[in-house]
């Protein structure tokens, strides 16, 4: 029976790797998903099989409860509101491996006779699960409320807050040290518990909240973390896996999110950065004459250009433009110009969003160039066409060293022969800082909603 289950989970984490390997792609990665659920169906009917599970009811009474919240989630969450349902789901993950390890504690305390005792390996594995547990748990619920405007999604900061949250930190080692020396005394793994979830909070609060997709992807991480710490105090081999695997995809993706914010790590890890789009007013006033265009005049330009670029950007997620930007992009193939679409890593508001969007109005996936494959082609390009974006083409990041994304990299579509920026006005974007671009004399700016823009503009277009 033991090595039927031990070759189940085996089978089931090698689904779940494959599922992430499918995942890399927006062409598998439908079958990415279908392949990581077969991983769980298989892991949690082994599970059940396991000579441990007794409760069967409490279990279906579990999956059904689960099940239906979980679709009724799934199916209500806007497409915008993704952050907080992902930050929910992680703090969930934290919070059931810390119950996890605390019911083991209770089970083997349950059982102590002179032959079954604590051993070092118990106490500290259960440390580690429920601090990382409770940490993921409490702080990926300030995540939520922090997006779901519950709590401020201000940076809050206070005196001593880093020495603070050391001293937390090492209070738990110092603990978890004596836990291990009294294992039997309930009130240390309890101060565990608490300090962590104390802990959780601190961590995330100082938090800004449109800083909050980069902690949550971290905490994403931690979840993973926390998963594989509570595999050790089971001794189960496929919760083991399955935490790495969550704990390094969430660590990778948080890596590529700072660095396409130019963020650092450690700067993430400590908390408390500062959010530049909550601070305020607009760093640089930048100076010059703006052109505006009208959505004939842009049709007759588009009609007359042969390699055009759509960049598409945080507005164009806020306005729902996608089927209509994919109307834009129909048209236009259909006059025969080459058009493509340009993303940044960091476009929007959450890993992968302008990716997501696209595909929904079923843009092709071909069409879909990372920055690093198409940022060289912009020099031959006749039109950039920006989209609710702005941060992600801002050039003072390339040159001005007192601009707060100097160093983030960037589209260059001011290297095209023309740019047109559509945006409502010349209002500032997530990092709160004013855009030269559109000031350049190669820029022309389209305003007006991106939804409405774009349809003019496709009107424009046919009737021509
Ligand atoms: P932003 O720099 O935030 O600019 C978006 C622009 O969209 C705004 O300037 C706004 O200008 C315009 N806009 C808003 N509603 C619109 C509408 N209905 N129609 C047309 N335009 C509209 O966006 P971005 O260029 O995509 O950059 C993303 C920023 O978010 C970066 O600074 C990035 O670091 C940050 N960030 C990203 C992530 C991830 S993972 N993607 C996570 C956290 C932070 P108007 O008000 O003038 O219309």
């Amino acid at each position: 029976m033991n090595i039927f289950i031990e070759i189940s989970y085996l089978i089931s984490s090698v689904f779940f790797i494959f599922g992430i390997k499918l995942l890399a792609s927006p062409k598998t990665a439908r079958r990415g998903n279908f392949f990581a659920a077969i991983g769980m169906l298989i892991a949690i009917v082994v599970t059940l099989f396991d000579k441990h599970i007794l409760t069967y009811e409490w279990i279906i009474i579990g999956i059904l409860i689960g099940s239906i919240v979980g679709s009724l989630m799934a199916f209500k969450v806007p497409m915008t509101g993704m952050p907080q349902m992902v930050g929910l789901l992680n703090g969930f993950g934290g919070g059931a491996s810390m119950l996890v390890a605390l019911s083991e504690y209770y089970k083997i305390l349950n059982k102590l006779t002179d032959k079954i005792e604590f051993t070092t390996y118990d106490t500290v594995t259960i440390s580690l699960s429920i601090l990382i547990g409770s940490v993921t748990f409490t702080g990926s619920l300030i995540a939520f409320g922090k997006l779901q405007g519950i709590v401020t999604g201000k940076v809050v900061k206070y005196p001593g807050q880093h020495p603070l949250n050391l001293l937390l930190l090492l209070s738990v080692v110092a603990i978890a040290i004596f836990f291990t020396m009294n294992p039997q005394d309930e009130v240390l793994i309890l101060s565990i518990v608490g300090i962590s979830l104390l802990l959780g909070v601190l961590l995330v609060l100082p938090i800004g909240g449109a800083d909050m997709p980069v902690a949550i992807s971290l905490l994403n991480s931690y979840s993973g973390l926390a998963g594989a710490a509570t595999g050790f105090v089971l001794n189960n081999y496929e919760l083991i896996i399955a935490g790495a695997l969550v704990g390094a995809s969430g660590i990778i993706l948080t890596n590529i999110m700072c660095k396409g914010m130019n963020r650092s790590l450690m700067n993430v890890v400590l908390g408390g950065w500062e959010s530049a789009g909550s601070s305020g007013p607009a760093v640089t006033t930048v100076k010059g004459n703006v052109k505006s265009v009208e959505a004939e005049e842009l049709a007759m330009l588009f009609d007359a250009a042969e390699n055009i670029i759509i960049v598409p950007g945080y507005g164009m997620a806020v306005a729902q433009a996608q089927h209509a930007v994919r109307d834009l992009f129909n048209i236009l193939e259909s006059k025969g110009k080459n058009v493509r679409f340009a993303i940044h890593p960091v476009a929007g508001r959450m890993p992968g969003h302008m990716n997501v969007l696209l595909a929904e109005a079923q843009v092709p996936y071909d069409k879909l160039y990372a920055m690093e494959d198409i940022n060289d082609d912009f020099p031959n390009t006749d039109i950039a066409f920006v989209i609710g974006a702005n941060d992600v083409v801002n050039p003072a990041a390339r040159h001005d060293k007192n601009s707060p994304i100097y160093g983030m990299p960037i589209l260059n579509v001011d290297f095209a022969k023309t740019v047109v920026v559509n945006k409502r006005s010349l209002n500032v974007g997530y990092a709160g800082i004013e855009n030269e671009l559109f000031f350049y004399p190669n820029t022309l700016m389209y305003f007006g909603d991106a939804k409405e823009a774009v349809n003019k503009l496709v009107h424009e277009l046919k009737n021509l």
